[in-house]
């Protein structure tokens, strides 16, 4: 059977990733390749996500019959809801070039200078984990994405100076897991700003049904709706988890998914019905037997599951809450009911409602 990350670590080299873990090797070539190819290529192979779609649409439409290049865009999301994904729909629709990098990837300026000179008119630049370029690097973007200009030094000490380059017009796509760490000027810059939200259960089972037919797995309407309920309401999660299932399925059912197949093969990957891994039951266990199920700060909760803090409140955090496992309050992370029932732990309030 292929190992892999049941949770992917985001794109190799971008986002926040689980590197090195045992559990979660980080991704393999291989996986980035799967990646692609089940990639939307058009605004309409892109499942859900409606209205952030329509306005998309408008935008570039109006963008195409002025024949200028569209505003700049910033999407931000936790990872594998489809932020490249929509930077590459985006530069097909217009009929231009995509040119991709990541905030850590440009360390200095001269390196921004290098990728900016050589874009055509209208081009699509992609700044993945836009949040984490250099404050010098952000600077030197600021007069580039209002007016073409940008602004190189030349020499040091008293003798430097500026030298001005313009650039031609283009279209800069952000993407980050985390907006309130963008810094207002930059945030401002941006003309369209996207918010993607974890999917539904039909949006999810149509993704999973159009991967499927794409990679010639057979699979019937109950596995399809298995793999989406347990995919984190995250389609890249989905794809991974096709891909493991379709490993039982060759070796176990002559090939085909069926939900009885699905949950059998989920099971042994460890995802449970609600689709928490081993990690997200993990946190919530240390959360509520090391902390007493919290108020605790993200630092110390991240230390206990040994995890980075980005991680956790990048990767981890964001599905637990929304599904309604954890809160974030002002005094840190607090385990819900729901949390302790699906561990099958008693909760500080049922007992007191038993004194
Ligand atoms: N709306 C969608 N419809 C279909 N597939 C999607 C959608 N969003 C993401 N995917 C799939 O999930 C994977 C991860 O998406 P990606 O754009 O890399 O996410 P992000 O950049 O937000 O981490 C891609 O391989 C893509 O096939
Ligand atoms: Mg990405």
């Amino acid at each position: 059977m292929k190992k892999g990350p049941i949770r992917p670590a985001g794109d190799p080299g971008a986002e926040p990733s689980r590197e090195g873990s045992v559990l979660h090797p980080a991704p393999r070539d291989d996986d980035a390749q799967f990646e692609r190819h089940l990639r939307p290529k058009t605004l309409s192979e892109f499942v859900g996500q409606e209205s952030l779609k329509a306005n998309l649409r408008v935008f570039i439409e109006a963008a195409r019959k002025r024949a200028e290049p569209l505003d700049h865009c910033l999407f931000y999301s936790p990872p594998g809801l489809g932020k490249t994904t929509l930077a590459h729909i985006i530069a097909r629709e217009l009929g231009v070039n995509l040119r991709s990098t990541s905030g850590p990837t440009i360390s200095r300026a001269g390196d921004l200078a290098a990728i900016l000179t050589d874009l055509g008119k209208g081009d699509v630049f992609f700044i993945d984990e836009i949040h984490r370029l250099s404050p010098l690097v952000e600077e030197s973007l600021y007069p580039v994405m209002e007016d073409c200009n940008l602004y190189v030094s030349t020499g040091k000490g008293p003798g430097a100076s500026a030298l001005k380059l313009s650039i031609e017009r283009f279209t800069l796509v952000g993407a980050t897991t985390r907006a309130g760490l963008l810094t207002g000027p930059l945030r401002d810059r941006f003309g369209i700003i996207g918010n993607l939200s974890f999917y539904g259960l039909p949006e999810l089972e149509a993704i999973v049904r159009r991967s499927a037919a794409i990679l010639g797995i057979p699979i019937d309407a109950d596995g399809a709706r298995e793999v989406a309920r347990r995919c984190r309401a995250t389609p890249r999660i989905a794809n991974r988890l096709l891909r493991r299932v379709r490993d039982f399925a060759e070796v176990q059912s002559q090939g085909s998914v069926t939900g009885e197949l699905a949950r059998y093969a989920l099971e042994r990957l460890e995802v449970d019905a609600v689709g928490l891994d081993a990690l997200d039951r993990k946190l919530l266990q240390a959360l509520i037997t090391k902390f007493g199920g919290g108020p605790v700060g993200a630092d110390n909760l991240a230390i206990a599951v040994s995890e980075e803090m980005d991680t956790l409140t990048d990767v981890i955090e964001p599905f637990l809450i929304q599904s309604g496992f954890l809160a974030r309050t002002p005094r840190g992370r607090v385990a819900t009911e729901k949390a302790y029932a699906h561990l099958g732990l008693k909760s500080p309030s049922k007992t007191l409602d038993l004194l």
